[in-house]
């Protein structure tokens, strides 16, 4: 009887031992990436982009940004809109916006992107909306600030899904710093950055746009809660020149990508 008591306790206590070892390593796993779908299936930022069609703090996120991105047309004096977007993607925030914007005839923009396949998506939109005189799609580093020569200062930056993918804080103020090269005086600056581990990262980048001499418009959380969108206006004089050649480094992978 006892031996046979014994013998049930320990067989209870290994399934009970690896079944709290599977919770445990599955918890691990969702705290270090955040949702597991994006470890499994993003490869490269194209396929991160499919992330749009199904993922709700995405879709909400890029609502804010066309809306802002439309405030700052809205915004902006008559003539012409300059407007740059770094590492824009497949530039569908900025496309999007100007699809039924009616200052679109107006704004010349530079997107630079350093996925090909993203930016040859992103001509095809150009061209289906009549804008290749006005809008230029690079294939190059955003990192580099002679990628943007020529199109800045900007009246509108565009930063989104960026600062979630610097390395620390110190890389997010050397990037900040260097938007005074980018921005006009009073230009609009939209961002994003996402929440992870219950670390709402938003608020150090809005503390740094306010160090950095840049005034919020607006502030938005998505409704999924963990994803932040900002709007802020750059009050200092713009550079002439670059302070660095190289002004941040990009440092993300698409499946950690927030
Ligand atoms: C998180 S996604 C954001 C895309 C877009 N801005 C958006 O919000 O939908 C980051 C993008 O940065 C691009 N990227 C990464 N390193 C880059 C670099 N050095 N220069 C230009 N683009 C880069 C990736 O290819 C990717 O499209």
């Amino acid at each position: 009887m006892i031996v046979c008591v014994q013998y049930k306790l320990r067989f209870f206590d290994v399934f009970t031992v690896v079944y709290i070892a599977q919770c445990v390593c599955h918890f691990a796993f969702l705290i270090v990436n955040g949702n597991e779908n994006h470890l499994v299936m993003v490869k490269n930022w194209f396929e991160w982009h499919d992330l749009y069609k199904n993922e709700p703090k995405l879709q909400q996120r890029l609502q804010i940004v066309q809306e802002y991105i439309a405030h700052s047309l809205n915004l902006s004096q008559p003539g012409l809109i300059r407007v740059v977007s770094v590492c824009a993607g497949d530039g569908r925030d900025l496309l999007g916006t100007l699809s039924n914007h009616p200052r679109a005839k107006d704004v010349y923009a530079r997107l630079v992107e350093l996925n090909p396949q993203l930016v040859e998506r992103g001509q095809e939109t150009i061209e289906s909306l009549g804008l290749t005189k006005q809008i230029e799609f690079i294939n190059g580093d955003a990192t580099i600030s002679s990628n943007y020569v020529g199109a800045v200062p900007a009246d509108i930056v565009i930063v989104c899904g960026v600062f979630g993918n610097l390395a620390d804080e110190t890389e997010l103020n050397r990037l900040l710093a260097n938007l005074s090269f980018l921005s006009k005086k009073g230009a609009f600056v939209i961002w994003t950055r996402g929440h992870s581990q219950g670390i709402a990262h938003s608020e150090t980048v809005r503390k740094f746009f306010r160090e950095h001499g840049f005034e919020e418009v607006d502030f938005k959380l998505t409704a999924t809660g963990d994803m932040g969108v900002g709007i802020h206006r750059y009050l200092g004089e713009s550079l002439a020149a670059p302070k660095e050649q190289q002004f941040f480094a990009f440092t993300g992978i698409p499946s950690k990508a927030r």
